[in-house]
């Protein structure tokens, strides 16, 4: 579709969680005029959810060191250590600037420090948290009024399509389709040389996920459409701890935060024993993958589908004062953990891939950055180290920023967005029907959810294949609306991740081949780097 109205800017940021508020905040301060679009409201992403917290070494004795090789631990040799450096150093005093900018995180009452919590896979307590289990909340609430009192120009309700390019072939924009009421309905455009996508993950690709229904990895698409490099896309992290809610349950679940165990809640079986205490020497604390595993492999000898998280030793004081927001969700749902061990099971959680970027956020599209979970910047490797994803947010944001103030600086930009030629519309592209996207999400969960297999995942291909030429569908591309660009965002990365998980024929971090069930370092021990049309190496 070709844009009917445009905006004018230095940056357009897509995305409003942790990274993208952050990166558009850092960029006004410097002069550059700014625009953030976002898709529902301000504060409807991932971040607004995320409970546990932000990891950083911030508490006595703790060094970037210990969180560094914590970290690399996690990501089971795939990690970019430079890029894991560059987060550890980094996020102590990005985590101080965001409470600086208006976070107020849990302190101790005795001494008045900030309040640290272990997850899994952390040797120490690194983990800062507010408002008990409701960090998210608290950082999306202080970057949003951040941005408002900065007076950022926000475009809300505006679904971001495609990369749009200038004569030189250098980024110019994007278009965007703004839904409902108002000045800027339908398709338009903002014209920008710098782009940053922070437009989350991709969750909503499986039936069942901790995501909320906005995450349909949009900027991953868009940066494919756009040549982009994109890498690690197998490596999805599912949570093990999700409240479970039977073995149909559809769409966002409610989270478990792994800080229930960080506080001491173990993880039982069907006949009440802990399984993981002989798995791993941090037992139920050991990093996400193996907790994970450790879980549907129990599953697996009892016949079941679900385990239990036994927290009933908390107390009703704890819970409540510790952890509100879960204690709300289980009862919600007719389950009172004081009083009952909580029915849990994994679900989709976390993207450990995304657009491939360098240190500065850049990716292989000179313009075009991506952040937050949007990005694979290498600090994830084959597993992401709980709580490491809201500091990469905050800490490759301000990289970012500054990365385009200075290119802007090396144009001679005083922050004014030059004059420059309208850019080209973007390719049109058949779409699919918005009703694909529960077809899309049991394909996936049937055939490339937590235990795959090449006989799985070449069920998965096929029927995905097939729903994009399927009978009643050829030749009949989908009325251009949101929910038709959402579904064919979702079926384009799915389709990527699943090539993807099909070639990684080994077990390695997030990544289950029950056919192939071990680490595989002589031949896998790299990343699997994939261009649209280009074939997967
Ligand atoms: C949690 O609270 O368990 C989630 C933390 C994370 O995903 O990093």
């Amino acid at each position: 579709p070709t844009p009917s109205w445009a905006i004018e800017a230095d940056v357009v940021v897509v995305g409003s969680g942790v990274a993208g508020l952050t990166a558009a905040l850092r960029c006004a301060a410097t002069g550059l005029t700014t625009v953030i679009v976002t898709k529902a409201d301000l504060d409807d992403g991932s971040t607004r959810w995320a409970q546990g917290g932000i990891a950083a070494a911030l508490g006595e004795g703790d060094t970037p060191a210990q969180h560094l090789a914590d970290t690399l631990t996690a990501g089971a040799g795939l990690c970019d250590e430079d890029a894991v450096r560059t987060l550890v150093t980094e996020g102590p005093d990005a985590v101080r600037r965001l409470i600086a900018t208006g976070a107020v995180f849990d302190t101790s009452t005795a001494t008045g420090e900030i309040e640290l919590t272990r997850e899994g896979g952390h040797h120490r307590r690194r983990i800062a948290h507010a408002g008990g289990d409701a960090t998210g909340a608290e950082i999306s609430r202080a970057l949003v009024e951040a941005v408002q009192s900065a007076g950022i120009r926000t475009i809300e309700h505006a679904l971001v399509l495609d990369l749009l390019r200038d004569a030189g072939g250098r980024t110019a924009g994007v278009s965007l389709h703004v839904m409902g009421e108002g000045q800027h309905d339908g398709v338009g455009a903002v014209h920008a040389p710098a782009v940053v996508l922070a437009t989350g993950g991709m969750g909503q690709v499986f039936s069942a996920t901790t995501n909320p229904a906005v995450s349909t990895g949009d900027g991953v698409a868009l940066a494919l459409r756009a040549g982009a490099e994109v890498s690690d896309l197998e490596f999805v992290q599912f949570h093990p701890t999700v409240l479970y809610l039977g073995s149909g349950a559809e769409g966002q679940q409610p989270l478990i935060s792994e800080a229930v165990r960080g506080e001491g809640a173990h993880l039982v079986d069907a006949d009440g024993v802990r399984f993981m205490t002989g798995l791993h020497e941090l037992g139920e604390l050991a990093p996400r993958d193996i907790v994970a595993k450790g879980i549907m492999r129990r599953c697996q000898e009892q016949g079941t589908d679900h385990m239990y998280l036994d927290a009933r030793h908390f107390g009703a004081r704890m819970w409540a004062e510790r952890f509100p927001t879960i204690l709300a969700a289980c009862r919600g749902h007719g389950l009172d953990p004081v009083r009952e061990p909580i029915p849990v099971a994994p679900a989709a959680h976390y993207a450990s891939g995304g657009v491939r970027t360098d240190l500065r956020g850049r990716t292989t599209v000179p313009g075009l950055y991506a952040c937050g979970e949007a990005a694979c910047t290498g600090v994830h490797g084959a597993n992401r180290l709980a709580s490491n994803s809201l500091l990469e947010g905050l800490v490759f944001a301000e990289r970012i920023a500054a990365d385009i103030r200075a290119r802007a600086g090396d144009r001679g930009g005083d922050g004014a967005a030059p004059a420059r030629p309208a850019p080209a519309a973007p390719p049109a592209l058949p779409l699919l029907p918005a009703e694909a996207r529960g077809e899309v999400q049991r394909i996936m969960t049937a055939g490339a959810g937590v235990l795959r297999s090449a006989a799985s995942l070449a069920g998965a291909a096929a029927a995905l294949a097939a729903l994009r030429s399927g009978p009643g569908r050829d030749g009949k591309p989908a009325e251009p609306a949101t929910e038709s660009w959402e579904v064919t965002n979702l079926h384009l990365v799915a389709s990527v991740l699943v090539a993807a998980a099909a070639r990684r024929a080994e077990t390695r971090g997030c990544h289950w081949r029950e056919d192939h069930p071990d680490r595989d370092d002589a031949r896998w021990a790299r990343h699997l780097v994939v261009t649209l049309g280009a074939p997967t190496p």
